[in-house]
């Protein structure tokens, strides 16, 4: 048994405007009521113009909820139309920012640099930055996939010194088991997260790698997470779909180990 508190976070996407969210974070606060939230941690990703919403309704309600971005931008501050920095997710009361999901890889093109440096924007600001990474299918099929992600990790973690890297939550998620319902068998994820582990372990020493939780993503629900729980590397879960309805996150936030 580690000693790791599980964290369970809600990536709402591009769903869900500030009403929908609002009424979310409210029902989901109540249904929390029911779970002890001294063994586990919540947390959700909404768009950013829901983020404001969400803290007050947090802060109004005594909420066990953290909060971040879905991304933030590499740069501090200027000329960066359409960007968010790091400090105003901060200045909202958000504890994360995910950084490098497959979406952001895929769809707008971000490479290890990009995500590197997000990752250090993250940490400058006080946030926790959660690294996604995973393999696509034919990477899977090829038996690709440690050495895959691996590569992404350590990319995405280049030039962090031992101290960031401590707090750092990594989330594998293969990019074949997002939003397809294909969940990846527990040894798998057992697999990759073990050996995301392993490499921290070598670069960082024992200390940071026993520290750092590592998180499962793609297609997990409340009938699922239990048993992926209970792999010893996989300390929470990067929850997409099964975020968005109250009763079913919190279900999955209040899985029985
Ligand atoms: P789904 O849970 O919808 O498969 O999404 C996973 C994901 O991408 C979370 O970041």
């Amino acid at each position: 048994m580690s000693n790791r508190t599980p964290l369970m976070a809600g990536n709402w996407k591009m769903n869900l405007d500030w009403k929908q969210g609002l009424a979310l974070v409210e029902e989901l606060g109540e249904q929390l009521a029911g779970v002890d939230m001294s063994r586990v941690e919540a947390a959700v990703l909404p768009p950013f113009v829901d983020i404001r919403t969400v803290q007050t309704a947090v802060e109004a309600g005594s909420l066990p909820i953290a909060y971040g971005g879905q991304d933030l931008s590499a740069h501090e501050s200027g000329a960066y139309t359409g960007e968010v920095s790091g400090s105003m997710l901060k200045a909202l009361g958000a504890t994360y920012a995910a950084v490098g999901h497959s979406e952001r890889r895929q769809y707008h093109g971000e490479d290890e640099a990009v995500t590197n440096a997000k990752v250090k924007a993250a940490f400058a600001a006080g946030l926790v930055p959660i690294l996604c990474v995973g393999e696509p299918l034919e990477e899977r099929q090829a038996g690709n996939q440690v050495e895959y992600t691996l590569a992404q990790l350590r990319g995405g973690i280049e030039g962090l010194d031992a101290a960031d890297a401590k707090q750092i939550v990594i989330a594998y998620e293969p990019v074949w088991a997002i939003g397809t319902g294909e969940v990846a068998t527990p040894d798998d994820a057992q697999e990759v997260c073990a050996a995301i582990r392993g490499a921290l372990r070598e670069q960082y020493g024992p200390e940071v790698a026993d520290a750092v939780r590592v998180l499962y993503g793609g297609s997990v629900k409340s009938s699922n997470v239990a048993e992926l729980m209970t792999k010893e590397d996989v300390d929470g879960a990067l929850v997409g779909g099964a975020s968005l309805k109250a009763e079913e996150f919190a279900k999955i936030v209040g899985y029985q180990g």
